[in-house]
């Protein structure tokens, strides 16, 4: 059981409050994995009085579950959940914000601080919990969630370790990548160390090459700021894709434990080769969405259309090459992408193996973990195709859900609050993952920066852009 403790949730009028984690603590209370005792404090920099945070509650869940949900745990979540506006002309905000939490009648002295709030509050707020000495741990575990990204480069992200580290030690600290609180990453680790079938071939010897691919059919939206500051690369690339990297390809670890999963992690993000300065542009490719046909949604705008600034070379599609320089991975590229306006949604991991050395020409195996919208594992074989023409071959596909009817279904953000309140790290990122990320990413987007030229386009609702095919490292290989 969970020791008794607080959340507290700074940002909690925010949209990841309302869409994510108020939601998501509620389902969590329906199925009762929260302590009885524990209490919510949700903070946000406006004024609710009682009545209204319970109401604002209210239409958080309406919305999420529109089926309904049960009024008499609506009841208890409401009397856990207590509402303090931080007003932010206020300087005694966080004084008093400190002598609410101190009654000891009222809260449990366990303390679990989630940032949902903009990454340039993050230290903020960690050096004004310090300044009323709640970080300190006499009196009871103190730890805090730090939302995504953290830092915007290498450089920002040290910043950002070096501030909070005055008050507070790794295992205080919970960055967040919420694709791990997703069940089908979750089970990568479970598919490849469990079953005897994959560990003997998944090597240089067996793999050809890994894609590993995350497509939305959607744009950029009405977040067009944030994201033309931000980039594909920076948004998926650097946290969700290279995670999933580090899942698939990992050692073993000694033990399932947080800090041993993590150690392997770190070491695999440590041994991606730096990319040679003249080597960028055939191991990283950028593109930008056109005007063209997205289904259900008919004609869509390209992405300069949608910004007021026409020159942006921020890109909506990235591709890269990378190689790990460890004896498993030897001269096996592994190729991350992701794109905003494909003709098709998903995010799969496929590992293509090399062309068996036998007399049968052509072969196309492949294993896939589908991780959404599907989660499944699939298996691709070459086989006869029935008749009497013995040369003529197929590739059968051998499918199984991960998921079925009646599986519980545990929201991705839950599965990390429930581990921030029993204090397990293992799917959250230590600073060592992080600065290795970085120190990839970097290069390939300052390389970009000073590029400043027009990027390449690809209709909207189209498959990769022919051009991205520059990264392959073989002219056999193609996109999935
Ligand atoms: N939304 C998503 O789906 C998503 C996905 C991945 C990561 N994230 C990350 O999650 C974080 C939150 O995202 P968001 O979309 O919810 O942002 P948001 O809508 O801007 O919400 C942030 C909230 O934090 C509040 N805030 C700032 N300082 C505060 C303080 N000292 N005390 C209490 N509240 C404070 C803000 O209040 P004011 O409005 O008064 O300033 C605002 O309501 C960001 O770091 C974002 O990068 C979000």
């Amino acid at each position: 059981m969970v020791e008794n403790s607080t959340l507290v949730l700074f940002g909690a009028k925010g949209n990841l409050a309302r869409v994510k984690l108020i939601p998501g603590l509620f389902h969590l209370d329906e199925s009762g994995q929260l302590p009885e005792g524990m209490k919510i404090l949700s903070v946000g920099r406006q004024s609710s009085t009682k009545d209204e945070w319970e109401n604002e509650i209210k239409q958080m869940l309406d919305k999420k579950f529109k089926s309904g949900y049960c009024k008499e745990t609506f009841k208890r979540f409401v009397a856990r959940n207590l509402y303090h506006a931080n007003l932010p002309d206020d300087p005694e905000a966080f004084k008093k914000f400190g002598r609410k939490l101190n009654d000891k009648n009222v809260f449990s002295q366990n303390f679990a601080f989630f940032l949902s709030v903009r990454p340039t509050d993050f230290a903020l707020i960690v050096d004004q919990l310090a300044n009323e000495s709640l970080l300190d741990q006499s009196t009871g575990w103190k730890r805090v969630l730090i939302e995504k990204p953290f830092g915007t480069n290498l450089e920002s992200a040290i910043n950002l370790q070096k501030s909070i580290s005055k008050h507070l030690n790794e295992e205080q600290i919970y960055r967040i990548d919420h694709y791990l609180g997703k069940s089908a990453l979750q089970n990568i680790l479970v598919t490849r160390f469990a079953n005897s079938i994959l560990e003997p071939i998944w090597n240089s010897n067996y793999i050809d090459h890994i894609q590993i691919t995350n497509h939305e059919m959607l744009g950029v939206g009405d977040r067009t700021v944030f994201y033309d500051a931000t980039g594909a690369l920076r948004d998926m690339i650097q946290s969700h894709l290279l995670q999933m990297m580090a899942l698939t390809t990992m050692e073993q670890p000694k033990s399932f434990s947080p800090n041993d999963i993590r150690a392997e992690k770190i070491k695999l993000l440590e041994s991606i080769r730096p990319i040679d300065t003249d080597e960028f542009d055939t191991h990283a490719f950028r593109a930008q969405y056109a005007a063209g046909e997205i289904k259900g949604e008919g004609r869509v705008d390209g992405y300069l259309n949608e910004l007021e600034s026409k020159g942006s070379v921020t890109e909506t599609y990235a591709a890269v090459k990378i190689f790990i320089d460890n004896p498993r991975w030897n001269g096996v590229p592994i190729y991350l992408r992701t794109a905003k306006r494909l003709h098709e949604s998903g995010t799969n991991i496929s590992v293509k193996f090399k062309n068996a050395d036998t007399l049968i020409g052509d072969k196309n195996n492949w294993i896939i973990f589908n991780i959404q919208p599907k989660e499944s594992t699939s298996i691709e074989i070459t086989t006869k195709t029935p008749g009497l023409n013995d040369d003529e071959l197929r590739s059968t596909r051998l499918e199984g859900l991960n998921r079925v009817e009646g599986d519980e279904s545990i929201d991705a953000y839950e599965t990390l609050m429930l581990d921030l309140i029993s204090g397990n790290q293992s799917r959250f990122l230590h600073v060592d993952e992080v600065k290795a990320q970085w120190r990839f990413v970097d290069p390939i987007i300052n390389y970009w920066t000073q590029k400043k030229e027009k990027l390449d386009q690809y209709v909207s609702g189209s498959s990769d852009p022919e051009s991205s095919k520059v990264i392959f490292e073989d002219p056999s290989q193609f996109w999935r």
